[in-house]
């Protein structure tokens, strides 16, 4: 393609783009000296897409998010929210943590509605909005409980409807279903799903889990392991909406076979290196 071509192709995508990501790359000072957790990484995510970025532990997804969300500095590279070049948490990002983030001291109700008392809503408006998204993530009846009387799967979903509730263009969830069971996930996925239908929000899913991301996504973002690149953007052309059932078909089988394709090697060596790394300290 002629350069000016390409360059009006790139000037195209990215004004229909919600997050770009052009040739970002970051390095961490530690004891053992300068870690590259990410190289020269480059995607964009379209709006209204739901996109997720898969690979093995360590190598570089939370880095990417953080940096995503204004959250870490002194990176090379440029990155784009909304069309504007961010240098700090941009306004129209909602960010889910994988760390449990519910408050202990606060009902359901209470901490879904945060966000809007901090922003100084009135309470009948804020409780009113919060009872919305409490249902949308299956949770009505729950709300005057508090989270150390839900299972792990439930406050999860406080955490994400706490983040809904102050309606983000852009979400982006670094594996918030990471600490659940299998058929939990999978359960939580049909709601996520519902979400995305409903809200149409640009979606950026971090997560190690092949099921969920082909479940869930319009892309896949394969990433290599340490230092992380992108290794391989996969098309997942599963129709929608879909449903918990096309974890059942046969193009599903194919989606997640050719990401384990890729990622085995990746995770091979993820942890070839930390048994190097537990040897090394062993001795
Ligand atoms: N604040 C930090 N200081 C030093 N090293 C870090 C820091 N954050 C991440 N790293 C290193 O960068 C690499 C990627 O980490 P991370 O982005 O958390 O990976 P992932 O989320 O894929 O497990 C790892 O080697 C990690 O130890
Ligand atoms: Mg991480």
């Amino acid at each position: 393609m002629p350069a000016a071509a390409a360059k009006l192709r790139l000037a195209e995508t990215v004004k229909e783009a919600d997050l770009v990501i052009d040739g970002v790359t970051m390095r961490f000072e530690t004891r053992e000296g300068a870690v590259t957790a990410v190289d020269d990484m480059s995607f964009s995510v379209e709006r209204g897409e739901f996109v997720s970025i898969i690979g093995p532990s360590g190598c570089g997804k939370s880095t990417v998010f953080n940096i995503l969300g204004g959250l870490v500095r002194g990176y090379e590279g440029k990155v784009n929210v909304g069309g504007d070049l961010i240098s700090g948490p941009h306004p129209s990002i909602g960010m889910v943590f994988q760390e449990e983030s519910t408050f202990p001291w606060r009902t359901v109700l209470d901490n879904v509605a945060f966000p809007l008392e901090v922003k100084g809503v009135r309470k009948a408006e804020r409780h009113e909005k919060a009872r919305h998204f409490i249902d949308m993530v299956g949770l009505n009846g729950f709300e005057q409980r508090y989270p150390a009387e839900l299972s792990g799967g439930m406050r999860q979903r406080v955490a994400i409807a706490r983040t809904l509730v102050f309606e983000p263009k852009i979400l982006l969830m670094d594996e918030p279903f990471a600490a659940l069971d299998e058929q939990t996930r999978l359960l939580l996925g049909d709601k996520v799903l519902k979400i995305q239908e409903e809200l149409k929000q640009t979606t950026l899913l971090i997560t190690h889990n092949i099921t969920e991301a082909v479940q869930l996504s319009d892309r896949v973002i394969i990433m290599t392991f340490r230092p992380g690149k992108v290794k391989r953007i996969v098309d997942i052309r599963l129709p929608r909406p879909r449903t918990g059932d096309v974890v059942g078909s046969e193009a599903f089988g194919r989606h997640v076979a050719e990401i384990w394709n890729d990622l085995r090697e990746e995770a091979s060596r993820g942890m070839a290196e930390s048994e190097a790394g537990a040897r090394r300290r062993k001795a």
